[in-house]
């Protein structure tokens, strides 16, 4: 069974082809991408009409690419995959409506995928794939979650974010620090530079018991630093308060995960999301985890981000489970917001 998959959530345009039998992990056969973040970048965020319009002329240049690199013709798909949510309305209608109509040219029914369903199964196309149950920490530009996973469309949400995603906390910071976007990557770079202690940040909800995150208080202080700073503040200083909110970021992170695993029991967790691409993240979930014989595992570093590989995946993992999971109905709605333990059950 061959599956195209189409990613259009927020500003990135992907598409895939992965193969999966009965049973056993899918295979990549080919995967196409194109980021907006040069678009996107004079605005300083994603301006989602341009995302719209820019996804529509990417998506089909996209999929010939994949068909052509898979050496696959458009009678070789036997299902189509499209992310259904959560993401930009328009953006999400763009993938929708080409996934459908192809769908509906080809008769060959549709899935439509969660698209943190995505993100969190996304290791499961690496070379050291997981095993279920396992803890998923999910850190994308607009979702910071820790689920108990028990298998595919089995999400348990042990706990999240009550304001700001971890990305946010990246991309609002780097643009207090004048970086471009997105501002993860961009932080991260600056603060390789800086000294992590220089600055006292907070660590919300740090001791709170509870699996909650909190982000918006530490931007706060963020701000406030930058604030005594001034315009003429110096490059050193730059980089460690970028080093600093870095360092703030992930120790909440890598502790609620640490103390997930500790409630559950579990012996396994997954990383997944653009955040999951963080260096510094990964060193020190890595060592905490090595300490209590955890196994940790990420997606391809090239499919942390957003991804079309990831969606033909869950789409793959769903069918596999659940054949009543693709549809022939190709009156897509899309759902902006979705609520992944709503996935929980079928897709439709
Ligand atoms: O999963 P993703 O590609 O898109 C969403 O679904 O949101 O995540 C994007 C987020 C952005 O906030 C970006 O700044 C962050 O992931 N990100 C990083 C890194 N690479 C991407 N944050 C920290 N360090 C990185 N290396
Ligand atoms: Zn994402």
């Amino acid at each position: 069974m061959n599956i195209l998959g189409i990613e259009s959530s927020c500003d990135e345009t992907g598409v895939a082809l992965v193969r999966a039998a009965a049973s056993g992990t899918p295979t990549l056969l080919a995967h196409a991408l194109h980021s907006q973040i040069d678009m996107h970048q004079a605005y300083g965020g994603v301006v989602p009409e341009l995302a719209s319009r820019d996804h529509i002329r990417r998506v089909l240049p996209l999929a010939r690419q994949v068909m052509h690199e898979a050496g696959a013709t458009l009678a070789d798909i036997d299902v189509v995959a499209y992310t259904r949510g959560p993401g930009l309305a328009g953006a999400l209608l763009v993938g929708a409506g080409v996934a459908c109509s192809l769908a509906a040219a080809l008769a060959r029914p549709v899935v439509g995928v969660h698209h943190l369903e995505g993100h969190l199964l996304s290791p499961f196309l690496s070379a050291d794939p997981p095993e279920f149950p396992f803890i998923a920490l999910l850190v994308s530009g607009g979702h910071t979650q820790l689920m108990r996973v028990e298998d595919v469309g089995r999400y348990e949400l042990l706990g999240e974010t009550i304001d700001d995603a971890a990305g946010e906390a990246f991309d609002k910071s780097a643009k207090l620090l004048g970086l471009g976007y997105p501002g993860g990557p961009a932080l991260a770079r600056l603060a390789e530079f800086g000294d992590a202690s220089s600055f006292t940040l907070p660590r919300p909800l740090l001791h709170s018991g509870t699996l909650d995150f909190s982000f918006a208080g530490l931007k706060t202080a963020v701000r406030t630093q930058a604030l005594k700073l001034g315009s003429n503040v110096c490059e050193q200083d730059k980089a460690n308060l970028a080093a600093s909110t870095q360092q703030a970021i992930v120790d909440v992170l890598v502790r609620k995960s640490v103390q997930a695993l500790r409630d559950t029991g579990l012996k396994r967790i997954v990383v997944a999301g653009g955040v999951g691409a963080n260096a510094l993240l990964r060193e020190q979930l890595n060592r905490e985890c090595a300490k209590r014989q955890v196994r940790v595992h990420y997606p391809e570093l090239a499919l942390c981000t957003d991804n079309g590989a990831m969606i033909a995946l869950a789409a793959a993992m769903r069918l596999q489970r659940d054949s009543a999971a693709a549809s022939t109905d190709y009156a897509f709605n899309v759902l902006p917001r979705w609520p992944l333990a709503t996935a929980n059950a079928a897709v439709s």
